[in-house]
């Protein structure tokens, strides 16, 4: 009999703990308690009906196939359609440049894997997402984080902490992130400093990883290239894109993609035939339809007018309830489905969630969202599930809960 598991775990996971906003979310069973904490999508812009008759078109005439192994690096039929979609962005990539992966976070885990050996290197932002910095965990590497700003990353700060660890002899593996509404910031990269994070990537041979699942949801202001484009129009190859069905279509399918120089991927694909093997055919098929088949253009603009109206209703209940004395700020973003808000200093938010509970509302507290040193006094906001008046009414709760703490 083995008496004690922990001496069997291998180095890597004796100390891993996972995703410690789990732990959090299962305090969160009393249905009165209004939460602000989960990334969900809301269900009212699933596309229902849709779902219903391609999956019924699909079980009718391909169950055989559904039902047996499929290709790991993806389904051409969907390959082929992404090819399509992403020349809607002016990005020209051929089935070598995309794996078919098992969801985002299935991407992050196949990119930790391919690149990290413990102890590398990941540039970050701070803060950054948290189920990234889970996924690299599991190499066991170091993370260098440098505060974001309102703008994106801080790039000189990034270049200062490479000069200052090639005086070690290190020099980061990639620089992971997620410049479009970021998660958990809301924050959007600029032009400028999308241009000067590619230069750095070029100036010193870094690879950026640019996650991407919210690019589509933007309410206000005009579109920014991605990374992958303007690494493209450079003539480059640094930029590994990655991308998930999850918040425009639906997470439950587990769908996303990864799209690289097709070294990258040949090896991608590799390592996805030692962990899932094939994404199921039945969910690829799904998102296939979802992208051929159910109006892309004017599902986007339903849910674009469905979340701003949402981060309206919540950006106007802040300002009511958080007047400038109060200490509190918090990002403006111009899409996506997340916010950033900073309480002063002497609060810590993880001990405010526990009050928080007690008045019956719940976000996720900062420092989840941190590869190191993590700040303590700032919180992610989700606005995407809460119906409006939920939202509302979950600001005044929150006001009443910090209001006790300043
Ligand atoms: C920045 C970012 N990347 C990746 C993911 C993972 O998405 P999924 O695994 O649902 O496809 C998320 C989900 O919240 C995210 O915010």
């Amino acid at each position: 009999m083995v008496d004690n598991w922990q001496y069997k775990f291998s180095e890597n996971m004796k100390n891993y703990g996972g995703y410690s906003i789990g732990k959090l979310f299962s305090l969160l069973t009393d249905p009165e308690i209004i939460s602000l904490a989960g990334g969900l999508p809301s269900p009212d812009i699933f596309l229902k009906e849709e779902t219903r008759i391609a999956s019924k078109n699909r079980l009718e005439k391909d169950i055989e196939t559904i039902m047996q192994y499929t290709p790991i690096g993806g389904e051409s039929t969907l390959i082929e359609a992404i090819i399509q979609f992403m020349k809607r962005e002016d990005i020209e990539i051929t089935r070598e440049n995309i794996l078919i992966t098992s969801s985002g976070q299935h991407g992050l885990d196949i990119t930790g894997r391919l690149f990290l050996n413990p102890g590398d290197i990941v540039m970050i932002d701070r803060p950054t997402f948290a189920g990234a910095i889970v996924a690299f965990q599991l190499q066991n590497p170091g993370f260098v984080g440098v505060d974001i700003e309102d703008d994106g990353p801080n790039v000189d700060g990034y270049r200062e902490k490479i000069i200052a660890l090639a005086k070690t002899n290190k020099k980061p593996k990639f620089i992971y992130v997620v410049p479009d509404f970021q998660n958990p910031s809301g924050i959007t990269m600029s032009y400028e400093k999308r241009i000067a994070l590619l230069d750095l990537s070029y100036e010193y041979d870094i690879p950026i990883i640019e996650d991407s699942p919210y690019r589509d949801l933007r309410y206000y202001g005009e579109s920014i290239p991605s990374l992958l484009y303007l690494d493209q129009q450079r003539k480059g190859n640094n930029v590994i894109g990655l991308f998930t069905f999850s918040k425009l279509f639906c997470p439950g399918m587990r769908v996303g993609y990864n799209i690289g120089a097709p070294e990258v991927i040949q090896k991608m694909t590799n390592i996805k035939e030692g962990n899932v093997l094939n994404t199921p055919k039945y969910n690829q098929d799904l998102c296939t339809a979802f992208l051929t088949e159910m109006n892309f253009n004017s599902h986007i603009e339903k849910c674009i007018k469905y979340y701003r109206k949402k981060l309206e209703v919540f950006m106007d209940t802040m300002e009511e309830c958080f007047p400038e004395e109060t200490g509190v700020s918090w990002t403006k973003p111009e899409g996506g489905l997340f916010l950033w808000v900073t309480v002063p200093e002497h609060i810590d938010t993880k001990e405010l969630f526990y009050e928080a509970i007690k008045f019956k509302v719940a976000f996720v507290p900062g420092e989840v969202f941190y590869g190191e040193n993590p700040s303590k006094n700032h919180m992610r906001i989700n606005f995407s599930y809460a119906t409006e008046a939920q939202l509302a009414e979950a600001v005044k709760r929150l006001s009443a809960c910090i209001k006790d703490q300043i």
